[in-house]
């Protein structure tokens, strides 16, 4: 756990990411930030679909978007569920860890909704022995 002021800077992004959410069908807004390797920052939120396995998570959405704009290396991903009572249910699903460990991630923050605990983790600490080719 770490609670310094970039990590709480950019838990505050990451709800502010949820805002953008779409999420009429599980009324549960997630908000991510990608910190890319050259600093830049890639929002996204989670955007659902009548179809429910169309969903689209927050997490993928902002890596998505990074690696769109080009980034083929993540430093790490704050991740915000800011209708969530606590931090405990807020960490990022498994295919969503698979999809950091493609671009390198090395750390990830969870938090919830305003006031919740700000956590940092070390990537392997999520998810050891990802998948690569
Ligand atoms: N969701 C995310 O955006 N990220 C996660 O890591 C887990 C779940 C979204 C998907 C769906 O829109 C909603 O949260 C409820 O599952």
């Amino acid at each position: 756990m770490n609670l310094d002021e970039p990590a709480l800077g950019l838990a505050g992004e990451a709800r502010r990411a949820a805002l953008g959410a779409y999420a009429p069908y599980s009324n549960f807004r997630v908000g991510a930030v990608v910190v890319a390797s050259g600093g830049g920052h890639y929002p996204g939120s989670n955007v659902e679909n009548a179809a429910y396995g169309s969903a689209i998570c927050a997490e993928a959405n902002a890596i998505s978007t990074a690696v769109a704009r080009g980034v083929r290396k993540i430093e790490g991903v704050a991740v915000a569920c800011i209708d969530a009572e606590d931090a405990d249910g807020a960490y990022p699903c498994g295919n969503c860890r698979q999809l950091m460990n493609e671009f390198g991630v090395e750390w990830v923050i969870v938090t919830a909704g305003e006031g919740a605990e700000v956590r940092r983790h070390s990537f392997e600490e999520l998810h050891p022995h990802g998948f690569t080719l």
